[in-house]
């Protein structure tokens, strides 16, 4: 049953209009968008949510977009009492708190096929690593140096413990991507990067820690009026694309969009 056929009999038709069309969830926890317009409604949309999904501890509203280095949203807490939860993705088990680190659900397809692609032998590193969605699948399919590196030192505590809760290692490290050429002296024969919004210079400082014929999956953020211009910037700039597809909206004419590149030879 849906929230609104739910709340029919509680809120008059002009309120229910107003009512989000969905809401996120991870693991146990729900967050959901609900406009000011709905503030006096609020608990009683909660409590709506929890009947609809049973296996809900908690209920969070976003009070804002995601903001700042660590990337995570002000939450307010509308039902239940804690904010960390264990998630299962791909066949994994991640646990976080949903407003200290950056986790969507959204992109499980995607860190599935990343695992899929990436062979075994492979020295991997994956930028803004997060809790890990996608480095710990791919430690599990595939036998690889993995290493993993987030700015959030919140992230990499659950990261590790991410490793261990799915018996598996990796290199993690708590530092700046800006740093990178630093920070690591050898190459690395695949690069995943779920680079922040509107940071595509990452992409430039990745040439010089791929060993060649290395591999980058890059994620980016584009209007659907940017990606000619976007694409033709890529190959004039040496990379050739292998794959690229639209993962799917983040605001209204956004995209998130992932690009499998090459450096050309
Ligand atoms: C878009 S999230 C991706 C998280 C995760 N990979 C996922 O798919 O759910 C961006 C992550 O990058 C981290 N981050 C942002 N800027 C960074 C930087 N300059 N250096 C290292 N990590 C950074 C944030 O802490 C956050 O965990």
């Amino acid at each position: 049953m849906s929230l609104r056929s739910l709340l029919l009999d509680k809120l008059p038709p002009e309120k229910l209009s107003l009512l989000p069309r969905g809401f996120e969830v991870i693991g146990d926890i729900a967050i959901i968008n609900i406009p000011p317009t709905l503030d006096e409604e609020k608990y009683l949309i909660a409590e709506a949510l929890s009947i609809q999904r049973k296996d809900l501890k908690t209920v969070l509203r976003k009070l804002n977009k995601i903001e700042g280095p660590a990337r995570v949203a002000d939450f307010e807490l509308l039902l239940g009492k804690r904010t960390t939860t264990l998630h299962r993705e791909n066949g994994c088990v991640f646990q976080l708190d949903v407003t200290k680190t950056f986790f969507s659900g959204k992109m499980y397809y995607e860190r599935g096929r990343i695992a899929q692609i990436v062979k075994d032998g492979e020295d991997v590193l994956v930028l803004f690593a997060g809790v890990g969605p996608f480095l710990v699948p791919i430690r599990i399919k595939k036998k690889v140096n993995i290493t993993g590196l987030d700015n959030n030192r919140e992230a990499c505590t659950f990261l590790r413990k991410n490793l261990e809760l799915n018996y598996i290692e990796a290199n993690i490290i708590l530092g700046d991507a800006r740093n990178m050429n630093n920070l690591f002296r050898k190459g690395f024969d695949r690069i995943v990067m779920p680079a922040p919004y509107g940071q595509d210079f990452f992409l430039d400082m990745v040439r010089s820690i791929m060993r060649p014929g290395g591999c980058v999956h890059f994620y980016t953020f584009k209007k659907d009026f940017e990606m000619p211009h976007f694409r033709r910037l890529l190959e004039e700039k040496g990379w050739k694309i292998g794959f690229f597809r639209d993962c799917g909206d983040v605001a209204p004419r956004v995209k998130r969009y992932v690009f499998d590149l090459h450096l050309r030879e």
